[in-house]
C-alpha cells in the first residue's frame, strides 16, 4: 500500500529499480515545515545507514521497550542532566522526555546532520547538539552545565575501532562524577566481536560497576543494556 506523503517510485512500484545507494539521502532530506513530506523512520534510518554505516551502525531505530530499559536510570525525582548520545530518529529522546517530564536539562548529541534536523523538528524543547560525542565536555561546558547526572548512549560502540572507543569513553568520563550514571546498549549477536569485547573491558576499566540486563528481545535485533556505575574519575 502506498503510505501517504511519499512519492518515491521506488516505494509506490515495487517492480521498479532502487534508487542508487548516493541518491537515498537526498530522497530522505526532510521537509522540516511539513510531517506529509517525510519518509518513514524505518526508511530515513536505512538510507543513512546505507551512507554512514559505521556512524550508523543498526538496522532500523530502537523499540519502545530497549527505550524503556536503557532510560531506567534516570531519577524520577529533582533536576537532573540527561546527555544523549547518538539520538538518531528520537526513540530514546521521547522515552527521555517522558521520564523527565520538563524537569532537568536534556541534551541530544548526534553528529548526523540530517537526524540533528529531524529531532529539533521533533522535539523543540530538547536541546539538540549537531556534534560529535568526542566533544562531549566542551559540548557540556557551552551549556553552563558542570556535569551529567545520566548518559544514555545509544553510540554503536562495537562499529567503532579501538581510537575511536578510547576517546569516546574518555569524553564521556569528562562529564560524570561519582554519583553519574552511564547506560548503553549492545546487540545480543555481536557480543563476541572483538569490537564488542574491547569496549566491554574499557567500561569494566573505567567503572567500578557493571551491570548487564536480560535481553531485550522485543527489539531487532536483541540486545542487552548496560549500566555502568562510579565512573573511576
Ligand atoms: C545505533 S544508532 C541509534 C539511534 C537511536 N538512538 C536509536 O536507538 O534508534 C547510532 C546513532 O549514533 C550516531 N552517532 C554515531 N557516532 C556518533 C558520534 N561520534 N557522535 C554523535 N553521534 C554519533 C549516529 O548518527 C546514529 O544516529
Amino acid at each position: 500500500m502506498v503510505q501517504p506523503g511519499l512519492s518515491s517510485p521506488w516505494i509506490t512500484d515495487p517492480f521498479s529499480r532502487p534508487p542508487d545507494v548516493g541518491k537515498l539521502g537526498t530522497m530522505c532530506t526532510l521537509d522540516t515545515r511539513r510531517d506529509v513530506a517525510a519518509p518513514p523512520d524505518g526508511l530515513l534510518f536505512l538510507g543513512q545507514l546505507l551512507r554512514e554505516p559505521r556512524h550508523v551502525g543498526a538496522v532500523a531505530p530502537s523499540s519502545a521497550r530497549l527505550a524503556a530499559a536503557i532510560t531506567a536510570a534516570i531519577p524520577e525525582q529533582g533536576d537532573p542532566v540527561v546527555v544523549e548520545l547518538g539520538a538518531g530518529t528520537g526513540v530514546f529522546t521521547e522515552a527521555i522526555r517522558g521520564r523527565l517530564h520538563g524537569r532537568g536539562h536534556h541534551v541530544a548529541v548526534e553528529v548526523n546532520p540530517t537526524f540533528a534536523a529531524l529531532l529539533r523538528r521533533r522535539f523543540p524543547t530538547v536541546d539538540v547538539a549537531e556534534a560529535d560525542a568526542e566533544a562531549l565536555p566542551e559540548i557540556v561546558a557551552s551549556r553552563a552545565l558542570t556535569a551529567a547526572d545520566v548518559v544514555v548512549s545509544s553510540l554503536p560502540w562495537a562499529s567503532f575501532g579501538a581510537g575511536t572507543q578510547d576517546r569516546l569513553s574518555r569524553a564521556v568520563l569528562g562529564v560524570l562524577t561519582p554519583d553519574s550514571v552511564f547506560t548503553t546498549f549492545a546487540y545480543a549477536h555481536a557480543q563476541y566481536l572483538p569490537s564488542a569485547r574491547r569496549f566491554r573491558a574499557l567500561l569494566a576499566e573505567r567503572f567500578e560497576e557493571v551491570v548487564t540486563s536480560r535481553t531485550v528481545w522485543r527489539n531487532l535485533p536483541p540486545a542487552h543494556v548496560l549500566h555502568a556505575r562510579r565512573p573511576r574519575l
